[in-house]
């Protein structure tokens, strides 16, 4: 069940050192690849980051110094960097007129696909957002008018099952109205 998965599903920080088959990192890839965006517009490119010199190579330049905090990607043994590719024009007008980066929403959703599908396989992920942006292009040869938005770290858990911390359920929804307390508006007598 979809609910199961989104329950063990968590951000892993201490990975095994055990190789991934390429056939998992390309099912994770698949279910990226079917993600839904604003005008189909699949603004995303995934680099796989497999071949061991090279992911030490982007963990010494993009996580060091104030980004050292997210060193343990390094014992991950696939880094996938995303990548934006330029949205559709209508995407990005519509995006302009709203206000709203469907850019980074697309993104958002394919790389949740990612991970999930990794969830599925047995797989675990943290999604990285604070690393050294700079350095991991030059060293992933990333063209500077494309931005890379995050790393994921993919590999084999080496954590046990930890209790989700979230926001309580009646804080995050209302019906009907917007109400912060999650109860139905009183109806008029
Ligand atoms: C956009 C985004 C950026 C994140 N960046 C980092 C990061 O740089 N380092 C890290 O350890 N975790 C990072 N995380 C993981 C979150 O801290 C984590 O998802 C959150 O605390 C909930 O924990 P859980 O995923 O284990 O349920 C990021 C998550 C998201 C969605």
């Amino acid at each position: 069940m979809f609910i199961e998965l989104a329950k063990h599903r968590q951000s892993c920080r201490s990975y095994l050192p055990k190789n991934v088959p390429r056939q998992m990192v390309l099912d994770c890839l698949e279910a990226a690849r079917l993600a839904p965006s604003a005008c189909n517009s699949q603004p995303w490119h995934f680099i796989v980051v497999d071949e061991p010199a090279t992911k030490d190579t982007l963990c010494q330049a993009s996580l060091s110094g104030p980004y050292a905090m997210n060193r343990f990607v390094k014992e991950a043994p696939v880094i996938i960097a995303v990548v934006t590719e330029k949205a559709g024009f209508l995407t990005r007008v519509i995006g302009s007129l709203r206000g709203t980066p469907y850019w980074l929403m697309d993104i958002g959703i394919a790389v949740e696909h990612f991970v999930l599908q990794a969830a599925e396989s047995g797989l675990a992920t943290c999604w990285i957002g604070w690393f050294d942006e700079r350095q991991a292009a030059r060293v992933l040869r990333v063209p500077r008018a494309k931005k890379i938005v995050c790393l994921i770290s993919l590999g084999y858990s080496d954590e046990t099952l930890r209790e989700k911390n979230r926001k309580p359920a009646q804080e995050i929804y209302s019906f009907n109205q917007y109400n912060a307390t999650g109860l139905e508006p009183k109806t008029p007598q």
